[in-house]
């Protein structure tokens, strides 16, 4: 069995939100007073996690797990959880979305990250600048996000990638001191285009710094050459200056890679989404705790990647954002 949609995409790369919570609160993603969490019980236990991912892997074709939240290192059995992933077969990719914050210092994740088995992680860093950080994600933590990534590199959970939003009047003129701090670190920069999926439904298409213009002001200083290839990735990828190193531009909102998409989501509650903008879930969490066998699962799994819609239709006249915000979906 695979996760095949009705327009013939089939979901190989699964990403799992291990917890709504985050120690952020980027202005594109929560409001400053935080987001009423999910309620304990109702988020799935390690055990309910591996039980669900061990189906994906073993029996529905997923091969790259991608462990997301909210902030995932916030989840306290995360190592383990790492560990038992890596244990599955066939193994599966793992990888980790992160904001970096508890990566590096004493009791910091990165080695332990990578000793269990994890493969990559992709760090967010908007700005580097310790008052913008500041201001865009309400916590004065800059020093740590870098620190954070430093540790990742050194881990071997390479290779690195950051993941920048740009906001107009805030953070837009970095675009290329953000890439030349990132190409002599070796770390791979992509650009993703502000989405509407904050919880405060602020998002303003015109406000967006679009992929266009993003562009535009990398051109500016470097030479960009396309490179082919994007296959399912979403990053429309660059080398830079005609050297190894690469830059990443995503025009989720303008240039919609849904027709290549390859992703299906499990929120931390057990909700299967098939797409970061659906308006429809398949409770797993529910048939689980019922007593469905592994079959039951994996068919309720099947129907829930089927019914995939063709895109997210940011740009139609009907759209709709999603009631369930980023931190409560998973990147
Ligand atoms: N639009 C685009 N990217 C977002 N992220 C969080 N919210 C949004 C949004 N509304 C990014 C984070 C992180 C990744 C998981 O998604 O910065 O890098
Ligand atoms: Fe936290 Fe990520 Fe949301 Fe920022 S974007 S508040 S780091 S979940």
């Amino acid at each position: 069995m695979r996760l095949t949609d009705s327009y013939g995409r089939v979901a190989t790369d699964l990403r799992v939100s291990l917890t709504d919570r985050c120690n952020l609160r980027c202005a594109y993603c929560m409001p400053a007073d935080g987001l009423d969490w999910l309620p304990g019980p109702l988020l799935l236990t390690d055990d309910e996690i591996l039980r669900l991912v061990t189906i994906a892997v073993a029996r529905l074709g997923v091969t790259e797990i991608r462990l997301t939240g909210g902030e995932p290192t916030l989840r306290p059995g995360l190592v383990r959880l790492v560990e038992r992933m890596a244990a599955l077969s066939p193994r599966p990719e793992l990888s980790l979305t992160t904001n970096g914050l508890r990566l590096a210092g004493r009791a910091g994740l990165a080695g332990p990250l990578a000793a269990a088995g994890l493969d990559r992680v992709n760090i967010s860093l908007d700005t580097l600048r310790p008052e913008r950080f500041a201001r865009i994600t309400r916590r004065d933590r800059l020093a740590d996000v870098l620190a954070g990534l430093a540790a990742a590199a050194d881990a071997g959970l390479g290779p690195v990638k950051v993941n920048a939003v740009l906001l107009r009047g805030r953070n837009d003129d970095e675009a290329a001191p953000l890439l030349r701090w990132c190409l002599a670190r070796g770390y791979q920069l992509r650009f993703i285009e502000q989405m509407p999926l904050d919880a405060q439904h602020g998002w303003r298409r015109a406000e967006m710094v679009t992929a266009g213009e993003i562009l535009a002001r990398l051109a500016a200083e470097f030479a960009l050459t396309p490179l082919p290839g994007r296959g399912s990735a979403p990053a429309e990828l660059f080398a830079v200056d005609g050297g190894s190193g690469t830059v990443g531009v995503i025009g989720s909102v303008s240039a919609p890679f849904c027709a290549a998409c390859d992703r299906v989501r499990l929120t931390a509650d057990g909700q299967v989404r098939n797409c970061l903008f659906a308006r429809e879930e398949s409770d797993l969490r529910g048939p689980l705790r019922a007593g469905a066998t592994d079959d039951d699962l994996a068919d309720r799994w099947v129907r829930a990647v089927w019914g995939k819609h063709a895109g997210h239709g940011i740009d139609a006249p009907g759209f709709h954002q999603p009631d369930r915000p980023m931190s409560a979906i998973g990147g």
